[in-house]
């Protein structure tokens, strides 16, 4: 399989009321193509500043983060602005908890527009994610006058119409009712297989969390895998989360 992101030994701490708070402590993962992945931990824990970190809107203290780039994994730490805005329109969707969508625009635009910024024009893609989303229905309505599931509709829609190979998304059904959240998590997981989609999603549900094929627990700036935990019996399990905790520990 396929590396796109990997972090070795990543660090990143913020200066709060005039003390350093270490957020990412030597935080070390990969992604692979394809890979679907939920994010969770407490809120604070710095789950957000880890999908900016890899979307290059944050910088690192220190470590390394690679991407993959023109057919290689490359290290990110010479990019410049232009390098970081190439990556993101050839091979980065995301998606957020507020939608982010243009209001002024209407759905087509607002889909048209992403697309132009990497030269793309609508194609057969966007016509079939629109219907797979149910979304050709409304493609000439405004989208501040669509509901909160309509709109992340749109989100998806957008992030995913340049065939991304990485899409993150930060709480992306945090605004949504359990239906519409659900309803979401189910396209979405569903478009991503069908492009070969890496999906990062940090989420608080555990009902979001299980459409992913991995768990990833952030907690005292490291992460912690917790899908097998969660496959063992209850016994195996406590003992596999307290060797996880060891390593936690041993790790610091
Ligand atoms: N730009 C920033 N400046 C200062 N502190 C920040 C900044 N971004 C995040 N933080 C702090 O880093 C910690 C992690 O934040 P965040 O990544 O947003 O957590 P989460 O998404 O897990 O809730 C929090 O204590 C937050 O206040
Ligand atoms: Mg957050």
């Amino acid at each position: 399989m396929k590396t796109i992101v990997s972090l070795e030994n990543i660090c990143k701490g913020f200066i709060d009321g005039g003390s350093f708070h270490q957020v990412l402590d030597k935080v070390n993962l990969k992604l692979h193509q394809g890979q679907t992945v939920a994010l969770t931990g407490p809120s604070g824990s710095g789950k957000s500043t880890l999908l900016n970190i890899i979307a290059g809107f944050e910088s690192i203290d220190s470590g390394d983060l690679s991407l993959l780039s023109t057919n290689s994994l490359a290290s990110t730490s010479n990019w410049l602005d232009k390098q970081w805005s190439q990556f993101r329109r050839q091979h980065l969707g995301v998606v957020f908890q507020q939608f982010n969508l243009l209001t002024p625009l209407n759905v087509r635009d607002n889909i048209s527009f992403a697309l132009s910024l990497n030269q793309q024009q609508w194609n057969p893609w966007c016509d079939e994610l629109c219907q797979q989303l149910g979304l050709n229905e409304l493609l000439s309505r405004s989208v501040e006058n669509l509901s909160g599931g309509q709109q992340q509709r749109v989100a998806i829609a957008r992030a995913l119409a340049h065939k991304p190979q990485l899409l993150l998304a930060d709480e992306p059904t945090g605004n949504l009712d359990e239906q519409a959240g659900m309803q979401v998590m189910a396209l979405l997981t569903q478009l991503a297989k069908q492009t070969n989609t890496c999906i990062l999603m940090v989420t608080h549900s555990d009902q979001c969390a299980e459409f992913m094929q991995t768990r990833w627990h952030l907690q005292q700036g490291q992460i912690i895998e917790t899908h097998l935990a969660q496959d063992l019996a209850p016994s195996e399990a406590s003992s596999a989360l307290d060797k996880n905790k060891t390593n936690l520990l041993a790790n610091k």
